[in-house]
This record gives structure tokens, C-alpha cells and sequence, in this order.
């Protein structure tokens, strides 16, 4: 076991956040876990008779920097953040024109809320020599499917914003991990949790973003491609501990979870043979 550290986890009411608390719980670490008011479920309930202690962590409030402040004085200080808490909108590009307050407002959550609370853990990282940022983006952060481009901006968004990131503060010892999950049965695709979808309007019915709206709607993806929450988590909480798979192996700035991860490596093959392909019409622009 490695020594226990401070970890402040968003969105850790219910779903993977939920499990990443027990995790690093079960690994002997103190848990602050962030949530949206104060209400009580059986899962806010458990996680804190195992210990956990709640704050209240809205991602798309103005005091995310004021808390993490408040979090660093009360436990001395944060040696890992998980940006865990974000949400998916469903529905085609010119479906959510007429809701573009939808898209800004997922943006908020899922992008400006964890750039935020990485800027406001950094500077104590720093004096304090090191430190570990675990942002939770997705497939979907990689490969972009129809029908959910507005969530896929958003999780494309955080993967360039924590490449460049890691890059700038790897000198001061703070590592950062990417998690790429594919789909988990977890709250995820439920419209009466924070998930939203806007109905398709009527030329898109069948075309392929219908079918794949479809499809993740009725639970078809996640029984297809669905990996577990718990093991995802163990998985995180091992990477960031180097312990269990990650024990002797080096884990670097992405971490994909899930079935998935084929269509990334095929993705990845596909783009550096059209860049090949390409290369001497590509540089016939050099002066
Ligand atoms: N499940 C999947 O298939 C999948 C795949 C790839 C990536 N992911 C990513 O995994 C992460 C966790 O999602 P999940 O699968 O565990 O979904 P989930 O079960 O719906 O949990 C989402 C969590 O985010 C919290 N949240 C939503 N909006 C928030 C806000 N404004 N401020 C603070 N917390 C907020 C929710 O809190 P409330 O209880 O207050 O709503 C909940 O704790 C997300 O970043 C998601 O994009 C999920």
C-alpha cells in the first residue's frame, strides 16, 4: 500500500465517481468527495461510513476556486484531484441549434469547471513538490460519433487542454492522467439524472446519428461495449498509486478504459497512414 494522500474527487455522488472514492478509500487514502447540495442517497450515504467526507461542489458555480482553497486549509493540503464530474448531451448539431445554451452549459461543466479546479490546485502542488491531476475524459475525447458532437467537444477540449497542461507542469513533479473510458452502466444516459438529449427533429430520423441516439438510448451500447465502474476505478486508483497493473509498468498521460480502446488504436493507425499518404503534398507548402 502506498502512503495515504489527500484526494478531492468531483461528481462523486453515484457512478464512477462514486466507485474512484471507495477505491481510494479501500488504498487507505483521505477522501473529500464533491456533490451538488447536500442531499443524502444510499450511495452518498455509504461512501461516507467508509469514511469519505463531502463538500459541496457545483462544476458549474463561481466558488470552485474559493472550496478547493477551503479544502487545502481544512486537510493541510491536496495531493490528487479527479475531475471526475461532467455529464453527455444527445442530440445532432443543428437538433441543439435551438438550445445553445445546452452546449455552453455542458462546456461549463464537463471544460471550464475541471480547468478551474486544476488552476486552483496547481501553485500548492508546486510548493508542496509534486502531485497528481486525473481528468476524466472519454472515448468520446478521441473519436467523435453523430449524435453527440456537443459532448464531444467537450471532451475533446479537456484532452487538449491536459496535454498541453501535463507538458507545463511535469517540471514541478505533478503528473497528470488522461482516463478515456468507453461506455459503463452507470447514470450516464439517464435524462432524469443530469443527462439531457434533444428529441430529433424529423429529416434525421434513421440516418446514422438517429441509430447511434437510438442504440446508446435503449442500453444496446452499454451491453455491447459496457466495462464496470468498479474495475475502471480500481484501475484509476492504481494508476495514480503505482500499485496492482501498474505496479512495474509505466503509465503515461492517457489511460483508456474499456472495449473501445480497439477503435482508438485503429483511429490512430488510420491517421498517421493518411498523414503518410499525404506528407509530400503537406510540406509542398514549405517555403
Ligand atoms: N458512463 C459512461 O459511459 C462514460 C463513458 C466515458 C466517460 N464518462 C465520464 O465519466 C464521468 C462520470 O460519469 P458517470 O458515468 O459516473 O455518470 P453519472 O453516473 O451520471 O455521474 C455523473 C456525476 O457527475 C456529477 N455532476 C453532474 N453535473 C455536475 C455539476 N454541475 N457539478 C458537480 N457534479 C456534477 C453528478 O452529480 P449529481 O448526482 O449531482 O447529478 C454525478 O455525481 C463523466 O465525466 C463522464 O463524462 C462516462
Amino acid at each position: 500500500m502506498s502512503a495515504p494522500s489527500v484526494w478531492l474527487i468531483t461528481g462523486a455522488s453515484r457512478g464512477l465517481g462514486s466507485e474512484i472514492a471507495k477505491a481510494a478509500l479501500k488504498a487507505g487514502h483521505v477522501v473529500v468527495a464533491g456533490r451538488r447540495g447536500s442531499k443524502s442517497t444510499s450511495q452518498t450515504t455509504e461512501l461516507e461510513s467508509l469514511g469519505a467526507k463531502w463538500i459541496n461542489l457545483d462544476m458549474k458555480a463561481g466558488d470552485i476556486e474559493t472550496i478547493i482553497g477551503t479544502v487545502e486549509k481544512d486537510y493541510g493540503h491536496i495531493d490528487v484531484l479527479v475531475n471526475n464530474a461532467g455529464y453527455g448531451v444527445g442530440g445532432t448539431a443543428e437538433d441543439l441549434r435551438i438550445s445553445i445554451q445546452t452546449i455552453r452549459d455542458v462546456m461549463e461543466v464537463n471544460v471550464m469547471g475541471p480547468i478551474r479546479a486544476c488552476r486552483a490546485v496547481i501553485p500548492a502542488m508546486r510548493q508542496q513538490g509534486g502531485g497528481t491531476i486525473v481528468n476524466i475524459s472519454s472515448v468520446s475525447g478521441i473519436l467523435s460519433f453523430p449524435g453527440v458532437s456537443a459532448y464531444s467537444c467537450t471532451k475533446h477540449a479537456l484532452e487538449g487542454f491536459t496535454e498541453s497542461l501535463s507538458k507545463e507542469i511535469e517540471p514541478f513533479k505533478i503528473r497528470t492522467i488522461l482516463v478515456e473510458p468507453g461506455s459503463m452502466p452507470t447514470g450516464f444516459l439517464d435524462t432524469t439524472l443530469s443527462a439531457v438529449t434533444v428529441p430529433r427533429s424529423e429529416p434525421y430520423r434513421g440516418t446514422i446519428a438517429d441509430v447511434v441516439l437510438s442504440a446508446a438510448a435503449g442500453g444496446e451500447l452499454v451491453k455491447a461495449h459496457g466495462g464496470s465502474p468498479v474495475l475502471a476505478a480500481a484501475r484509476i486508483v492504481e494508476a495514480v498509486d503505482r500499485t496492482g497493473v501498474f505496479a512495474d509498468r509505466d503509465i503515461g498521460l492517457r489511460l483508456p478504459l474499456g472495449k473501445e480502446t480497439q477503435e482508438i488504436i485503429d483511429w490512430g493507425k488510420d491517421l498517421a497512414k493518411r498523414a503518410e499518404e499525404l506528407q509530400d503534398i503537406a510540406v509542398s507548402i514549405a517555403v
